[in-house]
């Protein structure tokens, strides 16, 4: 499933994560790529450790806790700390990849299986020209080019890349989600299910029979299919 989510950070704190940036020290991107997307990433990333990645990760984490949509559709159940880069003048693309399976976490703190890849959006869509994440599934190509604050995730297992970036700088944060349910189509159709029985809640009341019978079976497709 590829969803776009709004809205994960309010204009405030998209404010907040450029002035952190302002004075972020960009270095290569291809320093924590494979060798074979080595040769596809030419992009500039913050390093991992440095005091701003850690100021922003806080910032976008937060978002990420407070927005239903994301948990509904994600359904985490390990986020990979958030990392952030940008896209422009000679480094400025990133060619067809599918991300690694595994994120390593830093100081031994464990593995995080790259179920669902996540790109959040910082610059706004009028400041560059480009820049378009391309996502490639069995119905064809989407492109991805959202305001600043969203967010789109789609399948880890997905063959995708970023269009060059011709005008201005293409500023992100991306990140990986091991998610509770690993079945993509399971998880989608948890999704699609709450999505709906949220609707029906507001038209028909917490206390409908129908209203409480789906709830029901939304949590128990969810036991039947999670991995806590
Ligand atoms: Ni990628």
């Amino acid at each position: 499933m590829l969803l776009q989510i709004k809205g994960v950070l309010a204009s405030e704190e998209v404010r907040e994560a450029r002035r952190i940036l302002a004075c972020a020290p960009w270095g290569d991107g291809r320093i924590t790529a494979g060798s074979q997307s080595a040769l596809a990433k030419n992009n500039e990333q913050l390093p991992e450790t440095c005091e701003q990645t850690q100021q922003l990760q806080q910032l976008l984490l937060r978002g990420l806790e407070r927005h239903e949509t994301f948990f509904s559709a994600a359904l985490p159940k390990q986020i990979s700390p958030p990392l952030f880069n940008r896209y422009g003048a000679s480094a400025n693309s990133f060619g067809n990849h599918v991300d690694s399976a595994v994120r390593f976490l830093r100081n031994g703190a464990g593995r995080v299986r790259t179920d669902i890849s996540c790109t959040l959006f910082l610059a706004d869509p009028e400041d560059y020209d480009g820049g378009e994440l391309v996502v490639e599934d069995t119905f064809g190509e989407h492109r991805v080019k959202l305001a600043a604050g969203d967010l789109v995730l789609y399948p880890g297992t997905s063959v995708h890349r970023v269009l060059p970036v011709t005008r201005g700088y293409r500023v992100g944060s991306y990140f990986w989600i091991q998610s509770m349910v690993r079945s993509d189509e399971q998880r989608r159709l948890l999704y699609e299910m709450d999505k709906h029985l949220r609707r029906l809640r507001v038209g028909a009341g917490e206390a409908d029979p129908s209203v409480i019978g789906l709830t029901g079976t939304y949590h128990n497709l969810l036991r039947m299919w999670m991995d806590v």
